[in-house]
């Protein structure tokens, strides 16, 4: 997988004066079917998430609230997603390195993914990636 993989995605946004509704559903607006949903709340400032890759996980991340970076890189370049909007979110396909940082205060990032947790699917060691993808 390279970077070309990964896509910002608009999701459908329903104006209303009682307040906006966004949604996703499987397939249709995210390339795969959701097995698991997490999300990161609470960071202290300056601290990053991530710092792997995964073996065939795929996931898509949206920022509920607030804002914070998702740098992807493939073993050849990295690119900075900034996600700051509820109804924009990013495709990350499998065997692409990540982490995630400024996030601002009381942020919010949903990830949902099409795997149960399984640390075997980690690719921790950054070396080892990058010699493996080239
Ligand atoms: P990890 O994926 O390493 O966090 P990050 O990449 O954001 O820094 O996960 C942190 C811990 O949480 C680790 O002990 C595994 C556990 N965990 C689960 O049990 N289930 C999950 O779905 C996730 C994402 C993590």
């Amino acid at each position: 997988m390279t970077l070309d993989e990964v896509k910002i995605i608009q999701l459908p946004k329903i104006l209303d004066e009682r307040g906006n509704l966004s949604f996703f559903e499987n397939e249709k607006h995210i390339p795969f079917a959701i097995r698991r949903s997490y999300w990161i709340y609470d960071v202290p400032g300056g601290e990053v998430r991530g710092g792997h890759a995964y073996k065939t996980l795929q996931e898509f991340i949206v920022a509920l609230s607030g804002s914070f970076d998702v740098v992807l890189n493939d073993g050849k370049e990295a690119k900075t997603f900034t996600l700051n909007r509820s109804y924009f979110g990013l495709y990350v396909p499998k065997q692409i390195w990540r982490h995630m940082e400024n996030f601002s205060t009381n942020s919010l990032a949903l990830i949902v993914a099409d795997k149960a947790y399984d640390a075997n699917d980690y690719i921790r060691d950054y070396d080892s990636f990058v010699k493996n993808k080239n």
